[in-house]
């Protein structure tokens, strides 16, 4: 088991990494936070694999739980599921006493998270992820959410979680399609800040608590030093400015979002080195890697660029790209979008 602290001020939580960790899930929750009850905010697919291992894990530490169950899937980050999950939690009376736990992926995350920022101003909120990408991404960092139609993430909140429980074991049953979605944004982490992680990715993946332990701890450092996302958090945004233009162009559904990622990386790497900006052969490392992994390198359609004209880093005619200089360091890179579109072509 590795324990990792995240450092912000008045807010401060631990990570807990390891196999086998949700039956100990209880213990671990008592630790940190005296409560009763436990709402679980789960979904269709991890509550028949894990739903009944953690009720019975915080039974044992006489905490009541109550399982909700949501559809899988990014529609469930809806403003009807959410008021779904109020209902619910209202009619058994919740109070700022209880706890919510989130039991999933990034969606439940988001959702779960959001619902806890939002009830009664703000209930205590524990994240047990159980995808590669919430494992080492989602679940650190406190960015909350749902969707609007206008578009993703819309209506969100700031709401550090009280602990982070990663049971590397819930790996076993992820698909496979799911594992690589999530390790695009394990090889994101080691192009922005970490060469010798991206150097054991060239390799071979086999310990994945030593990889999320690393990738946490990343995570973690660009947190602590901008908690609100004004700033320090945009190396994280590598990769997915072109990677959302190609998500949106597939209707979210041609291409998962670490498969869109995977090719806004390279587009990134492609166009840095044009401008001087990338060390050559970056791009090259970068497809290689990706394809190890079962990553898509370059997208079946020519992708509509102009899309990126929507990037939520534009100011202006300026949008503020994330560029590699080189593998393990990443630059702003402010560029006049008429520019960038030409060089895109
Ligand atoms: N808050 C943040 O900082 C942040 C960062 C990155 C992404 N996100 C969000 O995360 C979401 C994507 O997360 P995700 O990729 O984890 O998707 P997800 O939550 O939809 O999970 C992917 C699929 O795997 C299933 N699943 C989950 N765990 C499983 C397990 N152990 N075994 C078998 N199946 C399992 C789920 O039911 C789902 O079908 C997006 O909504 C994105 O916006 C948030
Ligand atoms: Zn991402």
């Amino acid at each position: 088991m590795r324990r990792l602290r995240v450092n912000i001020p008045g807010r401060e939580y631990e990570l807990v990494i390891g196999a086998g960790l949700l039956r100990s899930a209880g213990a671990l929750l008592r630790d940190v936070i005296p409560c009763k009850r436990a709402f679980v905010v789960t979904d269709g697919n991890v509550a028949p694999l894990y739903g009944e291992t953690l009720c019975a894990a915080l039974r044992n530490e006489r905490i009541e739980p109550s399982l909700l169950t949501v559809p899988p899937g990014e529609g469930s980050k809806s403003q009807a599921v959410l008021f779904g999950l109020y209902d619910k939690m209202l009619e058994a009376q919740i109070t700022r006493g209880d706890v919510i736990i989130a039991l999933g992926g990034g969606v439940i995350g988001d959702l779960a998270g959001y619902a806890a920022a939002t009830l009664l101003r703000g209930i205590p909120f524990v994240q047990i992820p159980t995808t590669l990408l919430s494992q080492t991404d989602s679940s650190v960092g406190g960015k909350v959410a749902i969707n609007h139609p206008h578009g993703k993430n819309l209506i969100g909140a700031f709401h550090q979680p009280k602990l982070v429980i990663a049971d590397t074991d819930t790996l076993k049953t992820l698909p496979l399609r799911e594992l690589a979605c999530g390790l695009a944004e394990v090889i994101k982490h080691g192009a922005i800040a970490d060469a010798g992680l991206f150097s054991l990715l060239e390799e071979d993946v086999s310990d994945y608590a030593g990889l999320i332990d690393r990738n946490c701890d990343i995570k973690r450092r660009v947190v602590e030093a901008d908690e609100f996302d004004t700033g320090g958090r945009f190396v994280l945004n590598f990769g997915h400015t072109f990677g959302h233009a190609v998500e949106a162009q597939g209707g979210f559904s041609r291409y998962n979002h670490g498969e869109a990622v995977a090719i806004g990386m390279v587009t990134a790497a492609v166009l840095g080195e044009k401008l001087g900006v990338t060390t050559s052969g970056t791009a090259e490392r970068l497809r290689r890697v990706l394809t190890l992994h079962g990553l898509p390198v370059s997208s079946d359609e020519a992708p509509d660029w102009s899309l990126t004209l929507t990037d939520k880093k534009r100011d202006g005619d300026t949008l503020r790209l994330v560029l590699l200089k080189e593998i393990g360091e990443a630059i702003l890179y402010p560029i006049d979008v008429n520019k960038l579109l030409e060089l895109l072509k």
